[in-house]
This record gives C-alpha cells, sequence and structure tokens, in this order.
C-alpha cells in the first residue's frame, strides 16, 4: 500500500479525482472494515482538496446519522434523518449540493467557515448506511465533477467494505 499520495500539481478537479481514486481503492482494498476505510478516504480528500471538512455520518439507528470518521474542525454528534442537508440527503438517498449554505432552509452550521456543502449518500441494500459529507469555505465550490465521482468514489467504499 502507498504511504502517500501521488498528485499532479496545480491540476483541475477532474485531473485530481482521476489520480485520486485508483489509489483511494488500493489503499481500502487492504481491509473490508468500513470505519477504517472511511478514515482514510476521509485522509485522502482532506489530502487531495483541502476541504474545510471532509467526513462520515452513519446510520445508527432507524432515522439517526451520528459522526464517523472525519477530517477538519469539531463538528454536530447526531443529525436526525429530518434534520440539515445529510438528514435530507439521507431521507431522500439523492446527492445534494447547496451552494450557499445559508440559502438552505434547515442547514446545521457545525462550524461559520463553512460556505458551501456537498452530501453523498451511501446506500446499501435499499437503506442509507451512511453520509458522505463536504464542506468548503468557498461559496459555490461543488459541482457535478464533484457529484460524479464522490458518487463513484462512495460505490466503490460500499463494493470494499462491509
Ligand atoms: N452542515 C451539515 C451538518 C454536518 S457538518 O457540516 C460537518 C448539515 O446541514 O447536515
Amino acid at each position: 500500500m502507498a504511504e502517500t499520495l501521488t498528485l499532479p500539481q496545480g491540476a483541475g478537479k477532474v485531473e485530481t479525482y482521476t489520480a485520486l481514486l485508483p489509489q483511494i481503492e488500493s489503499v481500502i482494498a487492504v481491509t473490508p472494515d468500513m470505519i477504517a476505510n472511511m478514515a482514510n478516504v476521509a485522509a485522502m480528500l482532506k489530502a487531495a482538496f483541502d476541504f474545510h471538512w471532509v467526513g462520515f455520518y452513519r446510520t445508527v439507528e432507524p432515522g439517526l446519522l451520528r459522526l464517523g470518521p472525519f477530517q477538519g474542525p469539531l463538528a454536530c454528534v447526531d443529525i436526525p434523518f429530518t434534520k440539515g442537508v445529510c438528514g435530507k440527503a439521507a431521507r431522500d438517498q439523492a446527492t445534494i449540493i447547496v451552494p450557499d449554505v445559508e440559502a438552505f432552509p434547515g442547514h446545521i452550521a457545525c462550524s461559520s467557515l463553512s460556505k458551501s456543502e456537498i452530501v453523498v449518500p451511501g446506500v446499501v441494500n435499499g437503506e442509507t448506511a451512511f453520509v458522505l459529507d463536504l464542506d468548503s469555505d468557498r461559496l459555490d465550490d461543488f459541482d457535478a465533477v464533484d457529484q460524479e465521482w464522490l458518487e463513484k468514489l462512495v460505490t466503490i467504499l460500499i463494493k470494499a467494505s462491509n
């Protein structure tokens, strides 16, 4: 397993995701342990893009997400499916891109520095098992390219882990 990431310098996000995903696949192939793999995925995304906050919330009981492995500042611990961007993505089983968090009704502000956000649900056997949440300190920092690659990443994570 590689101990450091090799990423193109000064590249755009497509090139960065293209270089990153095979390295993530190789790292998470070491174990099927979902929590260990979430921890390394969060670290690799943070290293590649330096987003403000990158991490996972796991479904720990029906309708309740709890903080999982992450990189970044302290975060809220419990998020019901009825609350926030994470809850909505978990409930709808669909990716949500929020260009301006202040314009999203019910957004949960764990950090006042977060300006935009993307949340991708991980669906296993028809149930939301977790969400992947990325926050940026810049407005409008996520787009369809992030959605496409992060959804691929979540699929890879689910296939590789238990
Ligand atoms: N903003 C999220 C809460 C999680 S933090 O951003 C880490 C939400 O509204 O669900």
